[in-house]
C-alpha cells in the first residue's frame, strides 16, 4: 500500500473497495459519534454498506472525481500500541467534490472517538490542499459542516479558510433542520507552511 506520513504514528493512504472489512470494522467504531455530523450515506452497517461507499469513491475516482483517504494510526486508544503492532484505520478525509475543470474541491473528514485531538485531520487536510493546488492547480477548495460542529469549524479556521457564510437551517437530520456553515481557500492563500500548527 502506498502511504504518506502524518506523524510519526500515523499514515494516510487511499481507501479502496478491497479495505471493506476494515472499513466496516471502524464504521463500528465511528458510527455513533460521526452519525450527526456526516451525509447519511456515508454511516452503513455492514461490510456490503462499507464496500458500496468506497466503490462509489472508486468509480470516481476512475473519471477523475471525488477521492477518500484513510488514516491509519498505530498509538490508539481503542488498542494500546503494546497489542497493535500494525496501525488501526480511525478515520479519514476525502474530497467529496473534485473537479479539475471547474478549479473546484470541498474537503470531508472523520474520525473515530479515540483518534480525536491529535491533529490527525488538519494534517491529513494540509496533504489534501497540497494535492488540490500544487499537484492538480486548482483554484478554491470548500469545507462545509453543520454551524453547531465545533469540531469541524476549527478544523476549517485552523487550515486558513475563511467563513464565508451560513445556510440557514440547510442541514436536515431526522425532522431537524440545522444551519450550515461554508469555508473556504483560495489557491493564493495557501501555503503548508503557514497552516496553524500547535505543536
Ligand atoms: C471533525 C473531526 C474530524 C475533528 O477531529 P479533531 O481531532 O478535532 O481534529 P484534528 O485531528 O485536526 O485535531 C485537532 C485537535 O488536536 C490537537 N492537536 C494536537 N496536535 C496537533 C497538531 N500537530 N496540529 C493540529 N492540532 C493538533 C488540537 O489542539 C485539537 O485539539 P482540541 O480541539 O482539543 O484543541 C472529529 O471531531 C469528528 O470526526 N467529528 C465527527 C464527524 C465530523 O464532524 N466530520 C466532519 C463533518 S463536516
Amino acid at each position: 500500500m502506498f502511504t504518506a506520513q502524518l506523524t510519526p504514528d500515523a499514515v494516510l493512504a487511499p481507501l479502496e473497495p478491497w479495505m471493506a472489512p476494515e472499513f466496516a470494522a471502524h464504521m463500528n467504531r465511528a458510527r455513533e459519534h460521526i452519525r450527526p455530523w456526516v451525509g447519511p450515506s456515508f454511516v452503513t452497517d455492514d461490510v456490503d454498506g462499507a464496500r458500496a461507499t468506497l466503490q462509489r469513491y472508486a468509480d470516481a475516482t476512475a473519471r477523475d472525481g471525488n477521492r477518500i483517504f484513510g488514516i491509519w494510526a498505530r498509538d490508539s486508544v481503542v488498542e494500546p500500541v503494546e497489542t497493535t503492532p500494525t496501525p488501526t484505520l480511525v478515520g479519514g478525509v476525502m474530497f467529496v467534490e473534485f473537479s479539475a475543470a471547474a478549479g473546484t474541491c470541498e474537503i470531508g473528514c472523520w474520525l473515530e472517538p479515540a483518534a480525536e485531538g491529535r491533529g490527525l485531520i488538519t494534517a491529513a487536510c494540509r496533504m489534501l490542499l497540497s494535492y488540490a493546488f500544487e499537484a492538480r492547480n486548482l483554484h478554491r477548495a470548500e469545507w462545509r459542516c453543520r454551524a453547531d460542529n465545533a469540531r469541524s469549524s476549527a478544523v476549517a479556521e485552523r487550515l486558513g479558510m475563511t467563513l464565508e457564510g451560513v445556510l440557514r437551517e440547510a442541514w436536515k437530520v431526522a425532522d431537524t433542520f440545522y444551519d450550515k456553515q461554508v469555508w473556504s481557500i483560495l489557491a493564493g492563500e495557501f501555503s503548508p507552511t503557514t497552516i496553524d500548527d500547535p505543536r
